[in-house]
């Protein structure tokens, strides 16, 4: 378990509170409504233990171009519905409008910053954890703030001037999310049990992929399955042509480096080829409604939005003979209602399997949520890449800034009278 400093561990009334959270929610691309805000809810306990604290928060949504990428207006709205207690929105990050507001938030208030990813530092630093200090974000900030809490354990693998570039100049601990995720990852780390099964889904190529080999390459996983768009772009890399239209939008979704992406794919395939399983069928959208497809009927105009029954015949026996199961990432476009069913079924094995079961993913833990079955998995994660990556290679900036401010934190909050 990593070393790393607890809310609980200070006395936190009276202190301004710089909070870096996870609200990237998601979207219905139609109705542009938030389709589950239990990343939301999960913020809960650390902020009623930040009660007598100003707490100011900070967080992403999407990446810029994306239809998802907005303002956090309606974040602060639903936080403080959830709450019961008024949350202010700050349209802006580190500029003077932010500053007031922040100077002028008494003990109890809570203010959302505008999404950190519109800043362009946010997005462009790709420096070491060191670096990240440099960012204006970091520099403008830091003064304003007496304690820095990192909560965004959706993020926890990512390193940029908001995650990671506090921890150097503010003293730092984990929110209890942050702690809450870390504990219960943990025992899958240190020793799952075997079959391990990895379903892989969701339209985050790039990230499946580097999790993927990693899983295979350490002998980590027995078998990896690929759904989803993933699914569709490893169906590129294993030399099937899967139509302009799908391998257009799989392309993209690994966009910038989808070329690295697809010989990652290809050598997977080459040398873990028995480990690995790929969609047979698929079911495609003619005229508004469901069509069901094999591998020899691609090319097909049509997109392909789900898996097809033969595929999730395979993937059940797997799932039902596994001990250790981790999902990630929708089997289809399950927000279309004739194309729900193959991430329903998914569900479905992931609930009736014996095996300890890890969900994570920001669209297949809402799923989670909505279908009433938190009870019946082992561990709905907040976490999509994030949790994959602590999974697989253990790489996260974020819990790493965290345990490195350890000993600086501790000594200056201790010389503030400030540790409980
Ligand atoms: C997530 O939802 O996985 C996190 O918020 C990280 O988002 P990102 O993949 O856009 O960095």
């Amino acid at each position: 378990m990593p070393e790393v400093l607890g809310l609980d561990q200070v006395r936190l009334d009276g202190l301004k509170v710089l909070l870096r959270a996870d609200l990237n929610l998601p979207i219905d691309p139609i109705s542009k409504e938030f389709l589950d805000d239990s990343r939301l809810q999960k913020m809960a306990p650390s902020l009623r233990k930040l009660e007598g604290s100003s707490v100011v928060i900070m967080a992403h949504q999407s990446r810029p171009g994306r239809f998802d990428f907005t303002d956090l207006s309606q974040h602060a709205a639903r936080l403080s519905e959830l709450l019961g207690r008024s949350v202010e929105f700050v349209n802006d990050i580190c500029g003077p409008v932010a500053l007031e507001a922040i100077k002028s938030l008494q003990p109890g208030g809570i203010l959302v910053l505008d999404n950190v990813r519109m800043h362009p530092d946010e997005t462009n630093l790709k420096g070491e954890i060191e670096d990240q200090e440099e960012s204006e974000i970091v520099r403008v900030l830091w003064p304003h703030f007496d304690l820095f809490v990192n909560d965004a354990f959706g993020a926890a693998h990512r390193s940029s001037p908001s995650l990671t570039g506090f921890t150097r100049v503010l003293p730092s601990v984990a929110g209890s999310l942050m702690k809450n995720e870390i504990d219960a990852l943990s025992i899958a780390i240190e020793n799952p049990p075997r079959p391990y099964v990895a379903i892989l889904g969701g339209a985050k190529a790039d990230d499946s992929l580097r999790v993927a080999s990693n899983l295979l390459e350490k002998d980590l996983v027995d078998c990896v399955a690929f759904l989803g768009v993933v699914g569709n772009f490893m169906l590129v890399a294993d030399g099937h042509d899967i139509g302009e239209i799908n391998e257009e939008f799989a392309m993209n979704q690994a966009q910038p480096n989808a070329r690295e992406a697809l010989e990652t794919a290809k050598e997977m395939l080459r040398n873990f080829r028995e480990r690995i399983m790929l969609p047979e069928d698929m079911a495609i959208e003619v005229n508004n409604s469901r069509e069901q497809i094999s591998l020899r009927d691609l090319p097909t105009k049509y997109p392909i939005y789900d898996v097809g029954l033969n595929t999730l015949r395979t993937l059940r026996p797997i799932i039902m003979g596994a001990s250790c199961v981790l999902w990630n990432g929708p089997a289809s476009y399950f927000e279309k209602q004739n194309f729900a069913f193959g991430t329903i079924e998914v569900l479905n094995m992931c609930t009736e399997t014996t095996a300890m079961t890890i969900i994570g993913g920001g669209h297949t833990s809402a799923l989670v949520e909505a279908r009433g079955a938190v009870g019946k998995v082992t561990h709905n994660s907040t976490g999509g890449g994030a949790t994959l990556t602590m999974l697989s290679d253990g790489k996260m900036p974020v819990i790493r800034s965290l345990i490195e401010s350890y000993g600086t934190s501790q000594s200056t909050l201790s010389g503030k009278g400030l540790l409980s």
